[in-house]
């Protein structure tokens, strides 16, 4: 079978970005990496296995409410082209599909799925699945970093996919929480810049709930989040020849209240010099030295409005579990 897939990210380009962050994150005070460096297999494989665990509601949260919710965003919206941004393995996205897909759906029905990510062979292996469960439906894979190549979305005026008039751009599992303040801003404000007036995002967000809830959902009693974290330690000694002491970093998880997100680091327990030689690189670390790994930024539902106003969205719908520990809004590009 032929799939249709635009690649707008090869190897070297990723190699190249892990490179660049890991050079700016480790050379600055404090020193941090960036979140999207945990997901190699292992990382990725970690990470599922953290969905699973009793502290971990996020994603079981959001599988609750949007499989209770999948009708009437496909009713309110009306959408005849789904985009997924991080689309991964798209479990969730089977809930969306289906209420889209639906007879009872107004105006036909959804013509394309476009599942975005950066990983070439989940995308593949994804679409593999997909056409078989979903045979009337086309599919459209884009290979891309939805921090860069949103302009490359296809659907748009100067991309248009035959049949499909107005889209839904799909961004759920609270991912827009790993980006920090100015990240999110451009981010939303890049989306609204690729959509015309009317078509529509879906954001799943996190909400603020009580500290320890969410200190326990990050930091697990069987460690799998702690060894999920240290895992981008990994990476960089794999990618980039780097010889961190991977067992000499401990795993932290903090509230903070201020900025009402929660920060995963990592804590040197003892001073090192790590050799990062493909970077010509040595990096100190003091004994209790912490580098930010993540921040998973969490919302208030009163104030989703705000946040999707000042990209130029109207806030449409906002649904929530009854414990209102996530949301899944539906805005309109103003
Ligand atoms: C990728 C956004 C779903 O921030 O909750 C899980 C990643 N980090 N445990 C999140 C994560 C630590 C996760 N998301």
């Amino acid at each position: 079978m032929t799939l249709l897939l635009d690649v707008h990210l090869t190897e070297s380009d990723a190699d190249a970005a892990l490179r660049a962050d890991a050079l700016a994150g480790l050379t600055a005070t404090p020193k941090w990496l960036p979140p999207k460096w945990f997901y190699d297999a292992r990382g990725s494989e970690l990470f599922e296995r953290i969905t699973e665990l009793p502290e971990y509601y996020p994603t079981r949260t959001e599988r609750t409410l949007l499989d209770r919710s999948a009708d009437e965003i496909a009713a309110v919206s009306g959408a005849d082209v789904l985009v997924e941004l991080g689309s991964g393995s798209s479990a969730k996205t089977r809930l969306l599909l289906d209420a889209f897909t639906s007879p009872a759906h107004p105006g036909g029905g959804l013509r394309w799925y476009v599942p975005q990510d950066v990983s070439e062979s989940a995308l593949r292996q994804a679409m593999g699945t997909l056409a078989d469960e979903y045979p009337g439906l086309r599919l459209r894979g884009v290979v891309g970093d939805f921090t860069r190549h949103l302009d490359r979305l296809p659907g748009g005026r100067h991309t248009p996919l035959p049949g499909g008039t107005r889209r839904m751009v799909a961004f759920l599992g609270g991912t827009i929480g790993n980006l920090l303040p100015a990240e999110r801003d451009r981010f939303l404000t890049g989306l609204r810049a690729v959509l015309e007036p009317g078509e529509q995002m879906l954001l799943g967000t996190g909400l603020v709930v009580e500290p320890e809830v969410l200190v326990r959902a990050y930091d697990d009693g069987a460690g799998v989040t702690a060894e999920f974290n240290r895992n981008v330690l990994r990476v960089l000694n794999r990618e980039l020849g780097a010889d961190f002491d991977v067992d000499a970093f401990t795993h932290v998880a903090l509230w903070d209240a201020e900025r009402e997100w929660i920060e995963m680091r990592l804590r040197a327990e003892r001073a090192m010099t790590v050799r990062l030689p493909e970077l010509d690189l040595s990096v100190d670390f003091a004994r209790g030295e912490q580098m930010r790994t993540e921040v998973s930024a969490k919302f208030r539902a009163d104030r989703l409005g705000a946040l999707f106003a000042g990209a130029g969205f109207a806030l449409t719908r906002v649904w929530t579990d009854p414990d209102e520990r996530h949301a899944l809004s539906l805005a309109t590009a103003a």
